[in-house]
């Protein structure tokens, strides 16, 4: 799920002619800034520098993280593809280049609202060199979100990182509003930690409560069984670019971004029986899945190579926020 070439391209060349350690404190600004209380009342990414550095450093991040959740997505909507979609606080516009390469046909008309000028600015930047026509066209319009918020009809509403930008009340309005707003699906993700899990979880209860059925990754509309301080979130891997290097020091030549999500449909479509919401523990002849399932909520399957098989291979290739058992089993 590493963002395509031509996005990567654009990217590598924002912090071009900037000294690497002019790079390195924009970051450490927007770092800090994102550190402080949110939501604020006015935007975070004020200008060209935050914004260069906010895409150069996060947006392939939040590309990958959008692009799962999108696959999973896929994976139990079948055939059904949006015609126009709305990319809400969309920013530099991460969600949109992920919709984009998820349905390729180009069919599909996106609209990035966000309160930052200055993100909209970048965002119709990197856009104008995209090889998907979706993205290139995309509108860019500015739009503060809240309370009073009116969103335009989608087949498709995305809101990726965005939640946890606002207050309580503007959470939920931006939400009841997504699911209005939606003619299809609305897919939501957060930065996988207690915090964004909490939000993905309350954001769940609002879009089941309107009529929606969750396709993924849970596998049921049940309440959800992860309690304590358990909390459901899942990793995309991330090449890390040498701005990254520079600012996290180590030498691993990727990270892992963590993720919680909801993506509900409107269409009639199943969830998966079963999702694995752990690393899978690989041991000699087994492999330990901790499943969150339909029929037992989190259970955990002990695959054998003795006793089962083709079902013992498939648990070997299975990862984390896959769904189980294998497609072809379901
Ligand atoms: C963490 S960024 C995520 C950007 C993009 N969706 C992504 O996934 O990379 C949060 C975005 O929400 C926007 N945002 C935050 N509060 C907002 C508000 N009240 N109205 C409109 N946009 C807002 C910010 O300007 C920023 O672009």
């Amino acid at each position: 799920m590493q963002a395509p070439d031509d996005l990567r391209a654009a990217l590598n060349g924002l912090l071009d002619g900037l000294p690497p350690t002019r790079a390195a404190q924009a970051v450490d600004r927007l770092i800090a800034a994102y550190r402080g209380a949110t939501p604020t009342d006015a935007p975070i990414l004020r200008d060209a520098s935050d914004v260069a550095a906010y895409a150069a450093y996060r947006m392939p991040a939040t590309y990958a993280a959008f692009r799962s959740a999108l696959a999973e997505f896929q994976a139990r909507a079948g055939a059904w593809a949006p015609a126009t979609h709305l990319d809400v606080g969309g920013g530099t516009g991460a969600a949109t280049w992920a919709v984009a390469d998820a349905w390729r046909q180009d069919a599909h008309a996106s609209t990035v609202l966000d309160w930052s000028e200055a993100a909209l600015t970048l965002g119709r930047e990197l856009a104008a060199g995209a090889d998907s026509a979706a993205v290139r066209d995309a509108e860019w319009r500015r739009a503060p979100l809240g309370g009073a918020v009116r969103l335009p009809e989608s087949d498709l509403v995305t809101v990726s990182y965005v939640l946890g930008e606002l207050d309580a009340a503007a959470r939920v309005s931006v939400v009841a509003e997504a699911a209005r707003a939606a003619l299809g699906a609305v897919v939501i993700v957060e930065p996988g930690t207690p915090d964004g899990y909490a939000r993905v979880i309350a954001a769940r209860d609002q879009l089941l409560g309107a009529g929606y059925t969750v396709l993924a990754p849970c596998p049921h509309d049940l309440a959800c069984p992860m309690e304590g301080t358990d909390w459901c979130h899942f990793a995309a891997r991330v090449n890390r670019s040498s701005l990254h290097r520079q600012i996290k020091g180590g030498s691993l030549p990727y990270e892992d971004e963590k993720f919680s999500y909801v993506a509900a449909a409107r269409f009639p479509a199943e969830p998966a029986a079963g999702r694995v919401v752990r690393h899978p523990q690989i041991r000699k002849g087994q492999v330990l899945l901790d499943l969150c399932t339909r029929d037992d909520g989190l259970s955990r399957g002990i695959i054998t190579k003795k006793r089962h098989g083709d079902l013992y291979r498939a648990a070997r290739d299975a990862d984390w926020g896959d769904t189980w058992p294998p497609p072809a089993e379901s």
